[in-house]
């Protein structure tokens, strides 16, 4: 029989890397052009539906601005998985998902799923980071690593399938009280 399983999954990155912009095109296929920095972090849900299992992503967008990075690890605490943005045109964010990829290797759950994502693919022409160089990176660290454009939708979806098939099918479900906020959050509201 189906099952559902429920993982809590973080952003992190530079800021301007589209972190928001890859999750609205994941849970609402939106793009926009003029994306607001994210305040704090913001909360969203999405499934996505495997052959033998669905799985629904409680997602933790963080806000990359400087004077928020003490708050990331109340959200990457006890998350299953990780999704670590570069900005295929800005080699300092390739430099800061290093930085990410480290800290949640040291301080994250032992068993983490970290994939990086090279956003903005579809601005080629402006490339800074190498995708060979990128995956050779992700490679040495056993992390996935997919190149998308949250613009043009390419690689978004996969990018989340990718991730849920390498989780573990039967692990513990995460504890309510587990939110990082005093209150629950409110699903899919308003990201920035
Ligand atoms: P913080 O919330 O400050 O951490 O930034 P963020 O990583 O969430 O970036 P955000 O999603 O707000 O995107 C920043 C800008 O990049 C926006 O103006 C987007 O329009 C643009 N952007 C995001 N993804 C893409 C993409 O795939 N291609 C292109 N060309 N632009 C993108
Ligand atoms: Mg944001």
């Amino acid at each position: 029989m189906d099952s559902t399983i429920v993982v809590k999954l973080v952003l992190l990155g530079d800021t301007a890397v589209g972190k928001s912009c890859l999750v609205v095109r994941f849970v609402r296929d939106e793009f926009f052009e003029f994306q607001e920095p994210t305040i704090g972090a913001a909360f969203l849900t999405q499934t996505v539906q495997l052959d033998d299992a669905a799985v629904k992503f409680e997602i933790w967008d963080t806000a990359g601005q400087e004077r928020y990075r003490s708050l990331a690890p109340m959200y990457y605490r006890g998350a299953a998985c990780a999704v670590v943005v570069y900005d295929i045109t800005n080699p300092d964010s390739f430099a800061g998902a290093k930085s990410w990829v480290k800290e949640l290797q040291r301080r994250g759950d032992a068993n983490v799923v970290i994939a990086l994502a090279g956003n903005k693919a579809d601005l080629e022409s402006r490339r800074k980071v190498e995708f060979e160089e990128a995956n050779a990176y992700a490679e040495e660290n056993g992390i996935l690593h997919l190149e998308t454009s949250a613009k043009n939708a390419n690689n978004v979806k996969a990018l989340f399938v990718e991730i849920a098939k390498k989780l573990p099918k039967n692990r513990p479900q995460p504890e309510r009280e587990a939110f990082p906020l005093a209150a629950p959050p409110q699903e899919n509201r308003s990201c920035c």
